[in-house]
């Protein structure tokens, strides 16, 4: 037998279902902690290792929406993001997610949606990514589809992962350009179309929910 008593083990421990015949999965893909729907969340930028981050300032260009930076502290609250499906999906609270999927990030503190549109970031002239909205208001323009780089099916802690919004086609992306004006040397945070380096991000500190393994 290729299906090993790990691998059903490990997909136990997953909560998926074992389907028949189907091949022993990459144990080394099967490390690290599972990201579900309703888990609080800090990403991390691969190249600068800042936070993604928002709080209550608005843009002074663009949109005028609220803002979002790349933090260099890492105990900041106003870095927690919850990870939620898109309001008509079907998928609940502990379920894991899968590579390709559409998520929407909800800014932890100010109950805002992380979103962007075609309005320009303020250094880079770049696609602006802002908060906006709230529990009752979302749109497609918070919608962002991940992309896991490497090998994992599923959105893992410590694993690189790109989000690409769903409208704008644009990757959530950072820099050290940094906002002058702004205490604390925050950098910009945009949207950039074109695969780069900077558009890695990693899930870091936060409060992982378990995986909800009950059956519908
Ligand atoms: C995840 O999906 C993206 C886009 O479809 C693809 O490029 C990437 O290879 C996939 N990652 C894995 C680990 O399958
Ligand atoms: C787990 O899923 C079951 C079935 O959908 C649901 O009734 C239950 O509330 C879920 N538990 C948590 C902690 O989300």
């Amino acid at each position: 037998m290729a299906f090993s008593f790990f691998a059903v083990a490990v997909l136990l421990y997953l909560g998926l279902e074992v389907p028949e015949g189907s091949p022993a999965p990459a144990t080394a893909a099967q490390e690290g902690v599972q990201i579900t729907y309703g888990s609080v969340i800090k990403l991390m930028h691969d190249r600068t290792k800042f936070r993604l981050h928002s709080h209550d300032v608005p843009y002074g260009s663009g949109s005028g929406q609220q803002s979002v930076t790349g933090f260099p502290n890492v105990d900041d609250s106003n870095s927690y993001w919850v990870v939620k499906p898109p309001p008509d999906s079907s998928a609940k609270q502990g379920d894991v997610i899968p590579n390709g999927t559409i998520i929407r990030l909800q800014h932890m503190r100010t109950r805002k949606w992380l979103h962007s549109h075609l309005h320009a970031s303020p250094i880079t002239g770049n696609l602006e990514v802002s908060c906006y909205g709230g529990d009752m208001n979302s749109d497609t323009g918070d919608f962002w589809r991940l992309e896991i780089e490497g090998s994992g099916k599923t959105w893992k802690q410590d694993q690189r992962v790109r989000l690409r919004h769903v409208d704008t086609g644009g990757y959530l992306h950072s820099h050290d350009k940094k906002y002058s004006r702004i205490a604390g040397g925050q950098q910009e945070v945009c949207g950039v179309r074109e695969k780069r380096p900077d558009n890695v991000w990693l899930a870091t500190e936060g409060v992982y929910l378990p995986i909800n393994t009950s059956d519908v």
